[in-house]
This record gives C-alpha cells, sequence and structure tokens, in this order.
C-alpha cells in the first residue's frame, strides 16, 4: 500500500477501508509517512470528511498508537464525562464526586487551560499540595477506594493523537468534525471508560459558535462512539455566558465546594445535575434521568458528595483543611470591585471577553509553557437576568498587579450588556442526545 494512494482516493471523496486508515495512522506513528503527507491526508479528511465507520476505525487505530489502561479490576460501572471546554466550567469538580458517591467509578483525564478556556488540571493544582500526577497503581487504587481520581494524559496514552493534533493545529485541521471525534474519543477510550457523557458547549465562549456546529459534533460523539460498541449521551449547553459566577482556578474550586453544600448557582447546579444523572444512567444505576437527578440532589443534600470531594483531595495529597474552609486557600494580592454606571437588568455577559480578562490576570494561560497564578480570577456579582442599580458591583477582578486590573476591567466591563426588562432565560441546556 501507498500513502499517496491512500490520500488521493480520499481526496476524490471515496470511503477509505479499515486497512487504508490503519496503514495511514501505524505508518505517521512509526515515521514512515512524512508529516508532508499526513497533512495531505488530513486536509483531504477536512474537505471529504468521514462517514461514522471511518471515524469509528480512525479512533480504534489511534487507541492502539498507544497503551490503554485496564480497569477491569474495578467492581462498578466505569463512567466519565469531558466538556469540550468553556469559561467557568468547574463542572467536573462537582461532578466526580456526586457520581462517585452514588456507586460509579470515574477514571477522570483531565487538560490545562490553554486559549480563553479554563483546565480542570489547574483547578485542582490550585489546591495547596493536590497532585495530578499519580502512577497507574496509584490511579486505579484511588478508583477502587475513593470512586474517583483526577489526573493528567499519560504520554503512553494515544500518541497518534499528541502527533495529529500537533500537525493539526499547524495545517489548519482542526475544525473537522471526524478529526475532532477520533482525538476525543481515542483519548476516552484509551483511559477505561465503558460509557461517556458528553458536555457540548455552544456560544462565544466555546469551541462550537453555532447551534448546527454543536449538533453535528454532538452527534458524531454518538454516532462514532456507539460505532465503537459503547454508551455514549450528549449534551449541548450554553456557553454564550460564563458558567457560575466565579472564573478563576481556586476561585473556581470554592464555587464548587459551595454547590456540593448545596449553595452553587441555579445554571451551574442545573447543568452539573443533569450531566451527572446521565452518567448514572449510562451506568446502570438508575432507569431514567428523573430518579438519577434525585439521586444527585439527595448526595449533596445528606453531604456524601462533600465528604467524596474530601476523600478525592486526601488522597491526592492536597490540603483537606482548605476544603473545609476555603478561605485558607490562594488569594489575589489585590481586589477591585467593580460597580456599574448603568441601571438595568444583565442581558448578556459575553463569554469569551470574560475568558480572556482571566488569562490577563494570570488564570489562564497564552502560550502552552506559561504558569498560571492559582488566586486570581473574577467574582460576576450580577448574572443575566439580574437587576442592577447605577452605582451597584457588578463583578470583582482578583489580581496580582494594577495593569492586569486594568486591561481585565475594561473587558469585563465591555463583555456586560443590559436591557431596560428583563429578558427570558434559555435555560442552560439546548438539546440532548441520548442513545
Ligand atoms: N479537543 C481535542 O481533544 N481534540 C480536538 O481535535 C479538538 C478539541
Amino acid at each position: 500500500m501507498r500513502a499517496v494512494d491512500v490520500i488521493v482516493k480520499k481526496r476524490d471523496g471515496g470511503i477509505l477501508t479499515d486497512e487504508e486508515i490503519r496503514f495511514i495512522v501505524d505508518g505517521y506513528v512509526d515515521g514512515s509517512i512524512p508529516d508532508y503527507q499526513m497533512s495531505a491526508f488530513l486536509m483531504a479528511v477536512y474537505f471529504r470528511g468521514m462517514n461514522f465507520e471511518e471515524s469509528s476505525v480512525l479512533t480504534r487505530a489511534m487507541i492502539d498508537s498507544g497503551d490503554t489502561y485496564d480497569l477491569s479490576s474495578l467492581k462498578g460501572p466505569l463512567v466519565d464525562k469531558h466538556s469540550t471546554g468553556g469559561v467557568g466550567d468547574k463542572v467536573s469538580l462537582i461532578l466526580a464526586p456526586i457520581a462517585a458517591s452514588c456507586g460509579i467509578k470515574v477514571p477522570m483525564m483531565s487538560g490545562r487551560g490553554l486559549g480563553h478556556t479554563g483546565g480542570t488540571l489547574d483547578k485542582l493544582e490550585s489546591i495547596p499540595g493536590y497532585t495530578t500526577r499519580l502512577t497507574d497503581a496509584e490511579f486505579i487504587k484511588g478508583l477502587d477506594e475513593v470512586g474517583y481520581c483526577m489526573i493528567g494524559q499519560s504520554e503512553r496514552v494515544v500518541p497518534a493523537d499528541r502527533k495529529m493534533y500537533a500537525l493539526r493545529d499547524v495545517t489548519g485541521t482542526v475544525e473537522s468534525i471526524p478529526l475532532i471525534t477520533a482525538s476525543i474519543l481515542s483519548k476516552k477510550f484509551a483511559e477505561g471508560a465503558q460509557a461517556l457523557v458528553f458536555d457540548v458547549k455552544c456560544g462565544s465562549g466555546a469551541f462550537m459558535k453555532t447551534i448546527e456546529d454543536a449538533k453535528e459534533l454532538a452527534g458524531s460523539l454518538v454516532k462514532t462512539g456507539n460505532e465503537l460498541g459503547k454508551r455514549v449521551i450528549a449534551v449541548i449547553s450554553d456557553m454564550n455566558n460564563p458558567l457560575g459566577r466565579m472564573v478563576g482556578n481556586f476561585l473556581e474550586v470554592k464555587e464548587a465546594i459551595d454547590c456540593l453544600k448545596g449553595n452553587g448557582p441555579e445554571d451551574l447546579m442545573s447543568l452539573t445535575v443533569r450531566l451527572t444523572g446521565w452518567m448514572l444512567v449510562a451506568g446502570g444505576i438508575t432507569p431514567d434521568i428523573e430518579k438519577a437527578e434525585a439521586l444527585c440532589r439527595e448526595k449533596i443534600v445528606n453531604g456524601a458528595a462533600l465528604e467524596k470531594l474530601k476523600e478525592n483531595v486526601r488522597y491526592q495529597h492536597g490540603n483537606v483543611e482548605v476544603i473545609a474552609n476555603p478561605e485558607l486557600g490562594p488569594k489575589a494580592k489585590v481586589l477591585k470591585k467593580i460597580s456599574s454606571d448603568k441601571s438595568g437588568f444583565v442581558s448578556k455577559i459575553d463569554a469569551y471577553k470574560v475568558g480572556l480578562a482571566s488569562v490577563v490576570l494570570g488564570a489562564g494561560r497564552a502560550k502552552k509553557e506559561d504558569n498560571v497564578l492559582p488566586g486570581v480570577g473574577i467574582e460576576l456579582k450580577k448574572k443575566v437576568g439580574e437587576r442592577v442599580a447605577e452605582g451597584e458591583t457588578l463583578f470583582i477582578l482578583h489580581g496580582d498587579d494594577e495593569s492586569s486590573i486594568e486591561e481585565a476591567r475594561d473587558l469585563v466591563l465591555s463583555a456586560y450588556s443590559f436591557t431596560e426588562g428583563k429578558v427570558p432565560g434559555k435555560g442552560i441546556i439546548l438539546k440532548e442526545i441520548v442513545s
């Protein structure tokens, strides 16, 4: 077989065989297919697409390029959740302890923040002492004893994706539904999940800006996952406005703790409980979503989910005192309250601009190698739908220096829009695809 023939076949709109797809992936990983041929192949897929059988073969070939976790010794359904990334998205921090307290095993491998979106690993590491670097044995033991573990992606898992993603990034081929699908599913299934729940974010703060694109990605994740014999459920959620009130690493941990104490903001709570509920359904713990949501809420009310968070923090070497008393956690040097010069109702807070402001303050990364500041961020005192009077505090900036605070202030102020009357809310969940 020759790479050029496979490239030409896809360029001309052909359907590739299992052998052809595996030949390309294996050849790229072992170095026999050079970057220029892989680039041409990726561009052909970008323009011609792939059907669900082709994407599932691509996913499988990518999984087979590296190690997979064998979690078969664990008792209990293995279900994970993946979000396509947003602003103020601390759902994983709340969902994992709730799901684990309901009997799900959650093998969660997360990423770091890049661009305007935050990353779960950065949020967790803002808890003093917390480590996301566990050995394979520690990861499996934590899943067994605590019910969930949160780690970074191992270098040995899906090496094909690391190589292909780096190439896609510089060849204009990131925005391809089959390539995104295979990239995400390969990593999630290699980590050992038996079923997956996706939170596909849609709006200004998300990767998918329109509902049409979000539906296409959600449909592709579900159908390709099904082709691989896995149960996959996708929820499309609104990411035009930041999720919850806090944006920034430890500020988001604090808000997650509030949620587990039953005091979380409505948008964040309803999305978290829904996603966790679907994990319980996918894992066979409850027969339907209504019972699942009720069980999740019960675990919050009876304190079991908060206890689970403490167990996990202790297991991953974090300071549990900080969970009991978040005031002991990292803090920014300067707090600046910004008040409104308008009266009315908040009609929109552009998530993209708020995400950029958090990067300016140091909560996120402009480049992959940057360090993040654990205590800085934005506290939104007024959310969409809330009334604001002139002179009232709109948001508080937590920063380490005056110049970043100035820049962030202008960005967040420009993110706010107001109307005279209250605009009816759309709800956080836009669509669900249940397989
Ligand atoms: N996230 C991934 O992991 N892969 C993609 O291709 C896009 C987003």
